[in-house]
């Protein structure tokens, strides 16, 4: 295969975010929900999502050219790319394309030259308290927030159990762990255990339904609630969203709230080395910009883990470019 043409390269990756953008505006819009196995015209599109067929035929034809959706007959097809954005599909990713265009993370991207003088995120100098407290307050992008992180970990979650064994742990909280996917896999996958979700209240009052007398949900803030006592403490993709005094303030209050023998269980992208393209590398600087956290390596990990009082600390590699981090309160 050739190189590719380096001016060519450059324009495409400069303009990029006009790709991100369709991509977006075209799962808001629930294109591919419209579309089942005959192709659909840009006109017949346009009239059910009250676009502009012109606009619309033009965002979809970037999109084919991406390899998204399919031209065919005068009208837009699915790929087996697109079809993951349909709302029903097992493996959705339309929440993923969705929570991309939240309007916190687009100002903040415009904010990345300040981002990289600085050293300092964006997201609390777009809105007062920053994403999270944007999600607090918007029902609708929260859920879109929270069904992304269950998208996104949908083919990781399998991995965790089977790569640690949870079975001996009597109790396990899931620490931020959202939906509770993964503490549903873990308890599924261990039937003697109890688990404990926590995580901010207006996130657990999507899942009510989830609490069962095996599954707890207590809501709560971990810079400033107790956290509840357990055998085990899970936090995946949690410690990542922030810096490193606010990821010690974390970690010290499951270091308080863990009895002697508790295990903590962190759950993380590794940043790939040699760089290579890949989500994890994009990833850090969505949290540099957007929340002020990181992509750690172990070592990273480590010396955190030892400032914040826990000891015997080893990695586990899980796949999917995915690292456990086991550690002991010391
Ligand atoms: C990146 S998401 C990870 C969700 C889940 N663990 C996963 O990997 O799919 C971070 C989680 O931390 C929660 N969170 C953020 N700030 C919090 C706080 N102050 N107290 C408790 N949970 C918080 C969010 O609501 C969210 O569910």
């Amino acid at each position: 295969m050739s190189a590719p043409d380096p001016v060519a390269q450059i324009q495409m990756m400069s303009g990029g975010y006009f790709v991100s953008r369709c991509l977006q505006v075209a799962a808001e819009l629930g294109i591919a929900d419209l579309i089942a196995d005959v192709p659909v015209s840009a006109a017949q599109l346009a009239a059910t999502t009250g676009s502009s067929a012109d606009a619309l035929g033009r965002v979809l034809t970037l999109l084919c050219a991406q390899g998204i959706f399919e031209r065919r007959d005068g009208g837009f097809a699915h790929t087996e790319v697109s079809r993951f954005l349909r709302s029903d599909h097992p493996a959705s990713m339309r929440s993923f394309a969705r929570m991309f265009g939240n309007p916190v993370i687009w100002q903040s991207v415009i904010r990345l030259d300040e981002s990289v003088v600085t050293g300092e995120p964006m997201g609390e100098k777009v809105t007062p308290g920053g994403l999270w407290q944007y999600l607090a307050e918007h029902k609708d992008r929260s859920e879109v927030f929270n069904e992304t992180m269950a998208a996104k970990a949908r083919a990781m979650v399998p991995l965790v159990p089977r790569a640690y064994d949870f079975t001996r742990f009597a109790r396990i909280a899931d620490i931020g762990g959202g939906r509770g996917h993964l503490l549903q896999a873990i308890l599924a996958a261990s039937p003697d255990s109890r688990g404990v979700l926590f995580d901010q209240p207006h996130v657990l009052r999507e899942v009510a339904n989830l609490a069962s007398d095996r599954l707890a949900l207590e809501g709560g803030n971990f810079f400033e609630d107790a956290l509840p006592e357990a055998d085990a403490y899970v936090l995946m993709e949690v410690i990542h969203d922030w810096d490193d005094p606010s990821a010690e303030r974390i970690l010290r209050a499951v270091r308080r709230a863990a009895p002697a023998g508790a295990r903590l269980v962190i759950v993380e992208a590794k940043m790939p080395d040699p760089p290579m393209a890949c989500w994890t590398a994009t990833l850090d600087i969505v949290m540099l910009n957007l929340v002020g956290g990181r992509q750690r390596g172990f070592g990273e990990y480590t010396n955190l883990l030892e400032r914040s009082g826990f000891g015997e600390i080893r990695e586990i590699p899980m796949g999917m470019g995915h690292s456990i981090i086991e550690a002991s309160p010391a």
